[in-house]
């Protein structure tokens, strides 16, 4: 209990601040403490209670009440934060917090806290658009502070236009991926591939696997909570893709190509976790095609084979990650391809083992590279991703890299 990380939680007077007690929620839930302290004004749109039930904590609001029980209350949670999140983050807040005022509980402990800071700023489209409130931003961004950009939408007050809170899992997303300290991959280029491919028979139908992105997308939030700057290219999947990633959106072997074609040059480290289609249709008909016959056969084409074609190109310190997914024979087949396509490391996966492969949130791997073959259970993809960062960073090292 002792080890839990602390969320402390600042909830200031907008509308969203009732989406503050799901994210709130979703934190208890995955073990983390969690305080919160509440301007004034938020009170008039949520009740504390209904945060202290969830934390099991007393919410803060006031600087001065209570003064036994907390009189440098301000102070040791600011000492105990792992992470800092206001969430909303009004027009007002950010113009206190963005010049140091600290005149009740939630901005005088934001003062004194050192942790990681998250802001999440919601508000209608005009304040947020506004000079005075885009400086102010700027001035967060200056200090190193994370800030999650709000949505364009329909906004409680009728407008339409920028300024509604981030989705809960972004910020979720960002909150935790401050939460890891150690940021070696800052300044590298990550480019991630993820999901299936397609490959279009006609109007109507396309050949494709089972791949649903789920192993690509923890892979790339690893490297974007590391410091990367990441991107992810991906066929049609129905994940989530995490927070401040590049998304690239595919459906064809050949588009994938054409992507890292463009981008792999640039890119410091290059993981291939999509499934792609290895043949597509030798044509791919204008029309739906017709069922005359009683039997049908489509001529195929080999489709590029673009880790092969990334292991040819591979510039200096590059470090070029593939995956093997087997039925049979997994380290002889995974061996084979590591060093065809001249992978650093290549993750290979046997989709006959029970937790591995497609669609589930685990996987069995092995990891393999010139100089081990290491074997491990099966574990959440996020988990096995960590390994698998761990691996590259280690050849990072080898080939001589500087690691922040
Ligand atoms: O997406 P999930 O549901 O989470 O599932 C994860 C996964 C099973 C898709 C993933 O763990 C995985 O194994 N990905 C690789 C799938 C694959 O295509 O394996 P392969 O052995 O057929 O290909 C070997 C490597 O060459 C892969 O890195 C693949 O991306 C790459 N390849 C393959 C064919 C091709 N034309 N171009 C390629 O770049």
């Amino acid at each position: 209990m002792e080890n839990k990380k602390t969320i402390v939680m600042g909830v200031t007077g907008g509308i969203a601040a009732f989406k503050a007690a799901q994210l709130t929620s979703n934190f208890i839930k995955k073990g983390y403490d969690v305080e919160v302290i509440m301007t004034k004004h938020a009170t008039e749109f949520i009740a504390p209670l209904t945060f202290e039930s969830l934390t099991k904590h007393n919410v803060m609001v006031s600087t001065f009440e209570k003064v036994h029980e907390r009189s440098v209350k301000h102070i040791s949670i600011a000492q105990r934060a792992d992470a800092f999140v206001v969430v909303p983050a009004t027009a007002n807040v950010i113009a206190k917090i963005a010049h140091g005022l600290a005149d009740d509980m939630l901005t005088t402990t934001f003062l004194a806290a050192s942790c990681p800071k998250i802001i999440c700023p919601a508000m209608n489209t005009g304040m947020y658009e506004n000079i005075v409130t885009q400086q102010n931003l700027d001035l967060l961004r200056s200090y190193g502070y994370t800030l999650v950009e709000p949505e364009s939408g329909f906004l409680a007050c009728g407008d339409m236009g920028k300024g509604r809170l981030a989705d809960i899992s972004i910020i979720e997303d960002a909150v935790e991926m401050t939460l890891v300290k150690e940021k070696p991959l800052l300044g590298k280029q990550v480019l991630i591939s993820a999901g299936p491919t397609q490959e279009a028979l006609d109007p109507v139908r396309f050949l494709t696997n089972h791949s649903s992105g789920k192993m690509g997308v923890a892979l790339a939030w690893w490297a974007k909570a590391m410091g990367a700057d990441v991107t992810l290219v991906h066929g049609p999947i129905h994940e989530r893709i995490p927070y401040d990633i590049k998304s690239i959106s595919i459906k064809s072997a050949c588009e994938m190509f054409s992507v890292f074609q463009e981008f792999s040059q640039d890119a410091d480290i290059i993981i291939k976790a999509a499934a792609v289609g290895d043949y597509r249709p030798a044509q791919t008909a204008n029309d739906k095609i017709k069922k005359n016959e009683e039997q049908f056969s489509l001529p195929l084409m080999k489709n590029p084979d673009i880790l092969s074609w990334l292991g040819e190109h591979k510039k200096t310190n590059q470090v070029l990650c593939g995956f093997a997914m087997e039925t049979q024979n997994l380290l002889q087949n995974a061996e084979k391809k590591r060093k065809e396509k001249h992978c650093d490391l290549l993750v290979a996966n046997n989709l006959l083992t029970k937790g591995a492969g497609f669609g589930n949130d685990t996987n069995v791997i092995t990891i393999l590279s010139n100089q081990e073959i290491k074997e491990y259970p099966c574990m959440s993809k996020l988990e096995a991703s960590d390994h698998i960062w761990q691996h590259i960073l280690a050849i990072m090292e080898q080939k001589g890299e500087s690691l922040c």
